[in-house]
């Protein structure tokens, strides 16, 4: 989305053309976005052949009204600021799927964290972790995690060893429900590990390196 179509519908919608349509020349836009009424003409065709906006013409003004794909664009927009002044319950990741060191079987099969995954998310894990690397740029937003409370799975102890803490956030992955699982001890990678009672490569039909949308949900 090109910054200027952006203010641009900021502006009709803060003059209220999310809801309804508003009555508005190029001359009125081209103000308010300080440009002249040629760019202002020509903002409004580009939203309008993007569908962002429908338009019935007057004869020295015209009807606009934001259609829902518009709004989805402000509403991202919007969930941006609340991540920056962190307001938001929610992190938005995108990555691709890669294959672990098959050890994520062993661990989730424990009874210890079984009982525990049952317990604190509500759900007996299918066995097994599905890994997905984030990309590059999303890295920094790892720290956002740090500063949440999360999910806690307690260590414990079998007669051979003991086995870590957890901490886990619900998520969802490709609108599925699952949740990442960051082992307390190990410091934090660009991997992300999901546990979901589903089996994700089956149910998502995903293969190693298609890429994937993540949201991770914080507790209150
Ligand atoms: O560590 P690695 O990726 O080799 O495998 P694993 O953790 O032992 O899990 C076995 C397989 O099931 C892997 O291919 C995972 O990506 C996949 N898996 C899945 O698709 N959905 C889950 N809920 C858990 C694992």
């Amino acid at each position: 989305m090109k910054p200027y179509l952006l203010q641009t519908l900021k502006e009709l919608a803060l003059l209220g053309a999310i809801k309804n349509k508003i009555e508005i020349s190029s001359i009125e836009l081209a103000k308010q976005l300080d440009t002249s009424q040629q760019t202002a003409s020509r903002y409004l065709l580009e939203l309008d052949k993007k569908n962002m906006i429908s338009r019935e013409f007057g004869i020295k003004k015209q009807l606009i009204q934001i259609n829902s794909q518009g709004e989805d664009i402000l509403q991202k927009e919007h969930l941006q600021y609340q991540q920056i002044f962190q307001l938001t319950n929610r992190v938005v990741f995108k990555g691709r799927v890669v294959s672990g060191m098959g050890e994520g079987r062993y661990y989730t099969e424990q009874d210890g964290y079984v009982t525990q995954f049952k317990q604190k998310l509500g759900f007996i894990p299918y066995p097994g972790t599905l890994n997905v690397e984030i990309e590059y740029i999303d890295r920094n937003k790892l720290r956002l995690l740090k500063n949440h409370s999360a999910i806690d799975i307690d260590e414990f102890q079998t007669k051979n060893r003991t086995f870590g803490g957890v901490k886990c956030f619900r998520a969802e992955i490709n609108g599925i429900d699952a949740a990442i699982v960051l082992p307390l001890r190990s410091h934090y990678s660009n991997i992300l590990e999901f546990i979901s009672p589903e089996f994700l490569r089956e149910k998502l039909n995903i293969n190693n390196d298609d890429f994937v949308n993540i949201v991770i949900f914080f507790n209150e």
